[in-house]
């Protein structure tokens, strides 16, 4: 048959096309002469973390062109499995979860790939990209040969890494290097078995050839529970640590091969309440050119840092959350606009290497759309049914966020005042398990507030038979050391004096839904009670819209949103979840907004939901959108914790 043979031709002609693709791309390591080999050639990257999670897919490319023509030839990003994987077998990798665009993207821009996908990231990023969903079983040893938390990997890189394999550099592709796990010598579980399952699934799914490796922190200590054989072991630390001294570190987990620093801090993260961080460009140059000299391989953590849309920040402990940016006082900023850090580090690098002829693409240009008038929906008490349509979970006592099958967000919890309170009495979670900040009402009338690790009683009045709403923020997982499995809602008993509140009722909300649905502007009328100024209002939805002007070319272009006089709470632009503001507290007080966000074709609408008072009632209230990001504002001293940069001790 004739067709039987031409496929046997081409099944001959496809290995023969393997055979010699495979035989001029390798990346291997030379043990011998210290160094990575890419197709036989010594080689060395230098390369900047990117996380694509953290930017809307319009603007990969041009953050990636940017990183090219600095001199890089590689970049380095994170997969987090909670982005692609929100519900157990549920995979979303279209739209700003397409990995494989990004990769393509990199590559068809001359970039090799230094793939780190977990299971854990750290990262900054909820639960260290672990989905939460793994807290359905409560006592879940993660990052350990936990039976169920293994089960639940190897499904999710049974996806996975047949997906990736393609994109390996001996494949055709642009990763050249893969990382298993993140920094496990940091982590007190030290289970050496998991290290070992992890490098056997990641062989069973990529094969021999690529090479695996770990990255923990600079000294002996870290690399103890860390490295293991079989990972190529590589080290991070930041400016403020003794180059030798780290990489003698290394060479005692491997006394040869090449020198490799996985992330070298070019700034440093954020928390609400603490001062942002800056790291100077000549304590950078110092480094970097310390370690260039030495031939070691440097990856930049950030090269660009991005944005916390929605809910994905992370946080540490003693429990401190991450603010929505992520500029990391990178090279880049969180607009991808360049700096002179960017360009001090682009002459740095040209001493070492050739970088790329042609213009460095311009940063973006910014747009002050100016003042928008806000008007008051209603509060989130009043939009039960439009945010809880399946109705109220009861039990005698309050369950968490993962019992009650929501992973991020809101949830109102409802009960009575069993008794009267007619003295100012505590209302109180001595277990401190409030998780993360709770908005109090009692008959629709804000009482207070309660913050784990900060406020854990305030003192209310009310009759029996008073209704009394928490509202349940979570502010985002611990993403780092000992305490990930971090449940949320109200995790232990909430007391009223001595009484132990029971007899709850447990809205959980999709407000993310009802939001982009537009529901809560579907009925007009304005329920809230006004409240006067400064004093708290129970948690409210507002809304506003403006129109890109006309006449003037390049519209629409980024913004930033500030919200004079309001206090805390979520903001969405038609419909997109652009993540929290709390300029109460600072140091972030603008939002970022890129351009793909607005519409020149209809009004953009803007919602938002205030948890403690907005500066509307009365009026007038607004926001405002300027063309200046405003991330560092000063700090109330009270709230700041003594913490050394770029020490990771400082975060447990
Ligand atoms: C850095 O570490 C090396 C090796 O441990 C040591 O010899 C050197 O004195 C250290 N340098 C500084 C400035 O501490
Ligand atoms: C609550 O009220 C009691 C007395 O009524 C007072 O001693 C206590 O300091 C108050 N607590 C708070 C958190 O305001
Ligand atoms: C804003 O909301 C209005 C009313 O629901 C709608 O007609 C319009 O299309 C929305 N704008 C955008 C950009 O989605
Ligand atoms: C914030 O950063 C800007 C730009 O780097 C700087 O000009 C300003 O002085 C800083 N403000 C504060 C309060 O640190």
């Amino acid at each position: 048959m004739g067709s039987a043979r031409s496929w046997v031709w081409l099944f001959s002609f496809l290995a023969f096309l393997h055979t010699a693709l495979a035989a001029t791309r390798s990346f291997t390591i030379d043990y011998e002469h210290d160094c990575f080999r890419k197709d036989g050639e010594a080689f060395r990257y230098i390369s900047g973390s990117i996380h694509y999670s953290r930017i809307p897919r319009v603007y990969w490319k041009d953050r990636l062109l940017k990183m090219y023509m600095a001199g890089l030839n590689a970049i380095q990003t994170y997969i987090p499995w909670n982005f692609h994987e929100p519900s157990p077998g549920q995979y979303d990798f279209s739209g700003d979860r397409d990995l494989g665009h990004f990769l393509k993207l990199a590559q068809d821009l001359g970039l090799l790939v230094i793939l780190r996908p977990g299971p854990y990231i750290c990262a900054e990023w909820d639960m260290g990209g672990l989905p939460a969903w793994l807290l359905k079983k409560k006592d879940i040893v993660l990052r350990s040969s936990d039976q169920d938390y293994i089960t639940a990997v190897d499904k999710w890189m049974g996806k996975l890494l047949p997906m990736i394999k393609p994109y390996l550099y001996q494949n055709g592709g642009p990763i050249i290097t893969v990382q298993v796990e993140n920094e496990y010598g940091s982590y007190f579980a030290c289970d050496y078995n998991y290290l070992r399952h992890l490098t056997k699934l990641f062989r069973s799914h990529l094969g021999d050839e690529v090479v695996l490796f770990t990255t923990d922190g600079g000294s002996l200590g870290y690399l103890k529970c860390g490295s293991i054989q079989g990972l190529y072991a590589t080290v991070d630390f930041g400016t403020a640590s003794n180059v030798t001294a780290c990489f003698e570190a290394q060479r005692h987990a491997e006394p040869h091969g090449p020198l490799v620093n996985s992330e070298f801090y070019t700034g440093w993260l954020d928390h609400w309440g603490e001062r942002h961080w800056m790291v100077p460009t000549a304590a950078i140059l110092k480094s970097l050119n310390e370690m260039l000299s030495m031939g070691a391989n440097v990856n930049m953590y950030m090269f660009f840092g991005g944005t916390n849309f929605g809910y994905w920040n992370g946080a540490n402990t003693p429990y401190a959350p991450q603010p929505t940016s992520y500029d990391y006082d990178a090279p880049l900023t969180e607009a991808g606009d360049l700096t002179d850090k960017y360009f001090a580090i682009r002459d740095l690098i040209k001493m070492y290497k050739e970088i790329p002829k042609g213009a460095v693409p311009p940063s973006t240009p910014k747009y002050a759309y100016g003042v928008v008038p806000m008007k008051t929906l209603r509060t989130v008490s009043d939009a039960l049914d439009l945010l809880a349509f399946s109705g109220a979970v009861k039990s005698l006592y309050p369950l968490t966020f993962i019992e009650l099958g929501q992973s991020f967000g809101f949830v109102l919890y409802r009960t009575t005042l069993p008794v009267d309170c007619l003295t100012p009495t505590p209302l109180s979670s001595p277990m401190n398990g409030v998780h993360d900040r709770a908005y109090v009402s009692v008959d629709g009338v804000a009482v207070g507030i309660l913050e784990r690790n900060k406020v854990i009683s305030i003192n209310i009045t009310g009759k029996a038979g008073s209704q009394l709403d928490i509202l349940v923020e979570n502010l985002g997982r611990v993403n780092f050391g000992k305490d990930i499995n971090d449940f949320k809602g109200l995790v232990s008993n909430v007391n009223l004096g001595s009484n132990v509140l029971t007899g709850w009722l447990m809205y959980s909300l999709s407000i993310d839904e009802a939001v982009r649905e537009g529901r809560l502007q579907k009925e007009g009328s304005v329920l809230s009670a006004p409240a006067p100024p400064s004093s708290l209002s129970p948690p409210t939805f507002y809304a506003g819209s403006f129109v890109i002007p006309d006449g003037i070319p390049d519209l629409p272009q980024d913004t930033y949103i500030q919200f004079p006089n309001w206090r805390k709470g979520q903001v969405w632009i038609n419909g997109f979840n652009l993540g929290r503001y709390w300029p109460a507290r600072g140091p972030q007080v603008t939002l970022y907004v890129p351009a793909n966000l607005l519409s020149t074709a209809a009004p953009n609408n803007i919602t938002i939901l205030e948890l403690e008072s907005a500066p509307c009632d009365p009026g007038p209230c607004a926001v405002e959108f300027t063309n200046t990001p405003f991330i560092n504002a000063t700090v109330t001293p009270t709230l700041t914790r003594p913490r050394r940069l770029q020490v990771k001790e400082d975060l447990l």
